[in-house]
This record gives structure tokens, C-alpha cells and sequence, in this order.
């Protein structure tokens, strides 16, 4: 299996690994087949995401891709993070082979389901110890 220099990059130093203390949103999706399991969790600042953390229990692909994902949602308005589709950062790694497709929609879902967390909170219908948990991430392998 061959993987781009970004992808080698981004899984031997992955950014923004951690938690991020007070947290206004935190999201967690998990894999029931391979058992795979990502939390992120972002800082919002007048709808602008200030920080993006995460921790992966998962395979190689996965902290790449939840690397680049926190990398690009970093200063961004909420939205917009919200658009960044799995696609998009497989692009921005330069590729990921076809059987590994699957493992980047996890970080994907975990940005949303943090996103959610973090509406939820402004709603009062969710605590900090709330996490949304996600798990229909389709998973071939
Ligand atoms: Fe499960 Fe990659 S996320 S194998």
C-alpha cells in the first residue's frame, strides 16, 4: 500500500494531538467494526474555531487525516468548518489509498459531532461532559 509523503508526514508528527481544556465542543465517533474511535475537540470564538485538538484510537490513516482536518478548521468560521468534507482532506494529503477512504470520514464526522456538542451547549441541551457519539461511518475492510 502506498502512501503520499503528507500522508507520512502527517501520521509520524501529527498536529494537534491532545485535548483542549474547557473545551466548547467535543465530539466523539466511533467505529463498531474495527473499533476505531476519534474525539475532537474545538475552541469557538465568535464562531470562529480558535483551536482544534484530538486523540485517535485508530489506524494509521486516521490520525493523518484528523491531523490535516484540525489543521484546516483552525481559524475558521464555524460553517465553513462545517463543509470540509472527508474528500477535501484526503486532497489536501495528496491521496489516500482506495481501502483507507473510509477511515478519513471519521475525522469528518468527529468535526461535526464536536460542532454539534458545541450548538447543544449554546442551547443548554448538552454539558461539557456530553459528547455526541456517532458510529455510522461505513467501514469496508
Ligand atoms: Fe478503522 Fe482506519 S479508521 S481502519
Amino acid at each position: 500500500m502506498e502512501y503520499s509523503e503528507k500522508v507520512m508526514d502527517h501520521f509520524q508528527h501529527p498536529r494537534n494531538v491532545g485535548e483542549i481544556e474547557n473545551a466548547d465542543g467535543i465530539g466523539q465517533v466511533g467505529n463498531a467494526k474495527c473499533g476505531d474511535i476519534m474525539r475532537m475537540y474545538i475552541k469557538v470564538e465568535d464562531g470562529v474555531i480558535t483551536d482544534a485538538k484530538f486523540k485517535t484510537f485508530g489506524c494509521g490513516a486516521a490520525i493523518a487525516t484528523s491531523s490535516m482536518a484540525t489543521e484546516l478548521i483552525k481559524g475558521k468560521p464555524i460553517e465553513e468548518a462545517l463543509k470540509l468534507t472527508n474528500s477535501a482532506v484526503v486532497e489536501a494529503l495528496e491521496g489516500l489509498p482506495p481501502v483507507k477512504i473510509h477511515c478519513s470520514v471519521l475525522a469528518e464526522q468527529a468535526i461535526k459531532a464536536a460542532v454539534d456538542n458545541y450548538y447543544a451547549r449554546l442551547r443548554g441541551e448538552a454539558s461539557g461532559d456530553d459528547m455526541t457519539v456517532n458510529s455510522d461511518c461505513e467501514h469496508v475492510n
